[in-house]
C-alpha cells in the first residue's frame, strides 16, 4: 500500500473549505470501526471516516454509547488507521473523556490523535465550549456535534428529535456559531428538523454534516452497519439501506454449514496434498488395535 503522502490524504483544511453554496461537492462521511471496514469506506470514495462511539451499539453489543471507553476508542481508531485510508479519520471523544477537566479533555484528545486520528469529534453545545477550546488550543482539530447527541440520552429521556421549538432552535444556532467561532472545522447536526439544519448551514462559514437533518447540510454521515444492512435493530427513519449484507452473510454461513454437514467441504482443491513418498509411507502404517473393555 502506498504512503500517506503518495495517496493524497484528505486534510482538515480540505474539509473546512467544503461549503456547498460555494460550489463544493457534498461531504461524505461513514463510520468504520476496524481495518476491513475502513478499507471498504475508503474504497467507496468517502471523504471522512468517523470512528464513532456508535461502536458501542454496532460492534460491542451495548444499548447505548455510554459504556464506550477511551480504551475502546483507542483500539478501534488504531485498527482503522492501519488501513492507511485516504479519508480523514475523525474519532469520537467518548462520554466522560472531556467532562471532568480541561487538561483531561486535551490529553484524551491527544491520545486519539496518537492512535491514528486526524481530528476528534465532541458532542454538545454551550456547556462543552471550554472543553472544545482546550482541545483546539492543543492544536487538535475538533468537529462539533449538535442536536440529538447520543451521549445525552439519559438527560434527553431517549433518542428524540431536538430543536423542535423556537427557543431550542435558537440555542442550537447560537451553539453552532460559538463552536465555529472557537475554530471547529465542521459540525455534525443530528436529529433536527430540516429547516433548522438548513438555517444553521446557511449561517455558518464551516460545513455542516447531517444525519437525520435533511438534505440542506454540506454533507451527510451514515453508520456503516445501517448503510450496509448489518444492524440487528430496525434503523431510524433517516437511514437509507444500500445493501442487505446481514442477509447475504447469513445465507453464506448457512451454505457453508450445509456443505460441511454433507461432506462437501473441503474438497480436493481446498486440501493440501502429500508427496508420493509420504503417501506410500502413510499407507504402510496400520491402525492401532481398538482398545478392549473388560476380560477375555
Ligand atoms: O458515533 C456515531 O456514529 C456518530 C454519528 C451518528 C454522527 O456520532
Amino acid at each position: 500500500m502506498s504512503s500517506s503522502t503518495e495517496h493524497n490524504r484528505v486534510t482538515v483544511p480540505d474539509i473546512r473549505a467544503r461549503k456547498v453554496r460555494d460550489g463544493s461537492e457534498p461531504i461524505v462521511m461513514v463510520t468504520a470501526y476496524d481495518e476491513p471496514g475502513a478499507r471498504i469506506v475508503d474504497g467507496g470514495g468517502a471523504d471522512l471516516i468517523l470512528v464513532g462511539d456508535s461502536l458501542g451499539n454496532n460492534v460491542l453489543g451495548y444499548e447505548d454509547t455510554l459504556h464506550v471507553t477511551m480504551e475502546d476508542m483507542v483500539r478501534h481508531t488504531a485498527a482503522v488507521s492501519r488501513a492507511r485510508p485516504r479519508c480523514l479519520i475523525v474519532s469520537d471523544m467518548p462520554w466522560m473523556s472531556y467532562h471532568l477537566s480541561l487538561e483531561e479533555a486535551a490529553l484524551n484528545a491527544s491520545t486519539l490523535i496518537r492512535a491514528g486520528a486526524g481530528a476528534v469529534k465532541v458532542e454538545g453545545g454551550k456547556i462543552r465550549l471550554p472543553a472544545v477550546e482546550a482541545i483546539i488550543r492543543a492544536e487538535i482539530p475538533v468537529m462539533g456535534h449538535l442536536g440529538l447527541t447520543p451521549q445525552s440520552v439519559l438527560a434527553m429521556g431517549g433518542y428524540r428529535v431536538q430543536a423542535k421549538n423556537v427557543e431550542a432552535a435558537q440555542a442550537l444556532m447560537e451553539a453552532a456559531e460559538d463552536l465555529a467561532g472557537l475554530g471547529c472545522f465542521a459540525i455534525v447536526l443530528e436529529g433536527v428538523p430540516d429547516i433548522v439544519a438548513a438555517t444553521v448551514t446557511d449561517r455558518l462559514k464551516i460545513p455542516t454534516i447531517g444525519i437525520g437533518a435533511g438534505p440542506s447540510c454540506d454533507g451527510q454521515v451514515l453508520v456503516f452497519h445501517d448503510l450496509l444492512g448489518l444492524s440487528s435493530v430496525k434503523p431510524p427513519k433517516f437511514v437509507r439501506r444500500y445493501a442487505d449484507l446481514a442477509g447475504v452473510a447469513t445465507a453464506a454461513v448457512a451454505s457453508y454449514a450445509a456443505d460441511v454437514r454433507a461432506g462437501a467441504f473441503p474438497g480436493e482443491a481446498e486440501s493440501y496434498h502429500a508427496t508420493a513418498e509420504l503417501e506410500q509411507a502413510l499407507a504402510g502404517l496400520s491402525r492401532p488395535e481398538p482398545a478392549t473393555l473388560g476380560g477375555p
